[in-house]
């Protein structure tokens, strides 16, 4: 199979050369994302690779099927960005990576929470200024702290399992759970908004969760809270958290993901202007960590992705069952 990749990095390069070898397949790396005028970059290809920040459209999947695309394979976990129902209908197999690396992601939101708490990047600034002063960058002790996760998948699990280790107790809100095995509490999001002292995302965005972090949810947390979005960026709504974080209502906010990312996010733009201003805005405070989509980055979960990949390209060309397709009626459950 022919296949062109969309929105692609150097560094992913080698992962798939690997993962393709004794298969043969060829691959045209394309490094704009997919959009409806960028299709025709796909000619000849019967597939198209793509990530988080690819528009699959309806529009943009009516001119791949034009071009005789049959596969699209989503190199990641979230399918957010497919219309999967115009995908059924056009015949258009869909699949997706649905487990690389949990930990990669929850080990990442830890990074960000123990940053964020005890500021090693600003003391990092400072002593390599000589400035050995530690005003200003005092913490608090994470054993005894009350964590609220939205989600209890695969990334959900891994990071309450690591919190629990440090001592702090869990509560758990998953519209899709019954009861749970771990010895954590599953609540309701208001009873983790009134308890939480830090609060992790990591359910998929659908309609349901969209904005689902918005002024209101904000107002019935406890103040100096916590917030950490590893998840996608829409399910916070930007504008409320950037009110929240100027009233003070908001402690610290850590965002691996943006709602308008597409345009910056997996970028190098030291050199041009930003002009998204939440970006900018959030860009501002001293208790914002931003990263730019990276949590899943480690050399085991691109190992993964490409394997996952790979071999549902080899399934695909061979006529086999697609093990990670998706299909539209899932998508309520996990995205
Ligand atoms: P998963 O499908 O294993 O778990 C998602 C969980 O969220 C499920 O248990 C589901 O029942 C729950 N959920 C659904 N709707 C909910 C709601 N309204 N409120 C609370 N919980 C809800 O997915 P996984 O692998 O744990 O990934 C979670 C999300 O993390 C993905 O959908 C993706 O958006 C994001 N992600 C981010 C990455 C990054 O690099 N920042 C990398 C990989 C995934």
């Amino acid at each position: 199979m022919k296949i062109a990749f969309f929105s692609a990095k150097s560094y992913e390069q080698p992962f798939f050369e690997q993962a393709n070898e004794g298969l043969g397949h060829e691959f045209k790396f394309i490094d704009c994302h997919l959009e409806r005028s960028t299709v025709e970059f796909a000619q000849d290809c019967q597939a198209v690779c793509v990530f988080v920040n690819d528009d699959l459209s309806r529009c943009t999947l009516l001119k791949l099927k034009e071009q005789g695309v049959k596969l699209i394979a989503l190199r990641c976990a979230g399918y957010n960005n497919v219309d999967l129902d115009s995908a059924a209908e056009l015949g258009l197999d869909v699949v997706r990576v649905p487990s690389y690396s949990p930990d990669a992601v929850a080990e990442h939101a830890i990074a960000l929470i123990l940053t964020l708490n005890r500021k090693t990047h600003k003391a990092y600034n400072r002593t390599r200024e000589a400035n050995f002063s530690i005003d200003g960058l005092m913490g608090f002790d994470l054993k005894g702290k009350t964590v609220g996760i939205f989600g209890l998948g695969q990334i959900g699990h891994s990071f309450a399992e690591r919190m629990a280790a440090f001592g702090c107790k869990i509560l758990v809100h998953d519209p899709y759970l019954n009861e749970i095995t771990h010895d954590y509490d599953l609540v309701t999001s208001c009873e983790i908004f009134k308890q939480a002292d830090i609060i992790s995302l990591h359910c998929p965005l659908t309609p349901e969760t969209h904005h689902m972090i918005d002024s209101k949810a904000i107002q019935a947390m406890k103040p100096g809270v916590m917030l950490i979005n590893t998840s996608r960026g829409a399910v916070v709504d930007t504008k409320s958290v950037i009110q929240g974080l100027k009233t003070g209502h908001i402690g610290y906010f850590a965002l691996d993901v943006y709602e308008e990312e597409a345009d910056y996010f997996f970028e190098d733009l030291s050199n041009t202007v930003v002009c998204d201003d939440s970006l900018a805005r959030l860009m501002t405070f001293p208790n914002v960590l931003i990263t730019g989509h990276q949590a899943f980055f480690t050399q085991e979960a691109m190992e993964q992705i490409a394997q996952t990949t790979m071999n549902s390209v080899e399934d695909s060309a061979q006529g086999r069952k697609l093990a990670n397709q998706v299909t539209a009626p899932l998508r309520t459950v996990v995205v």
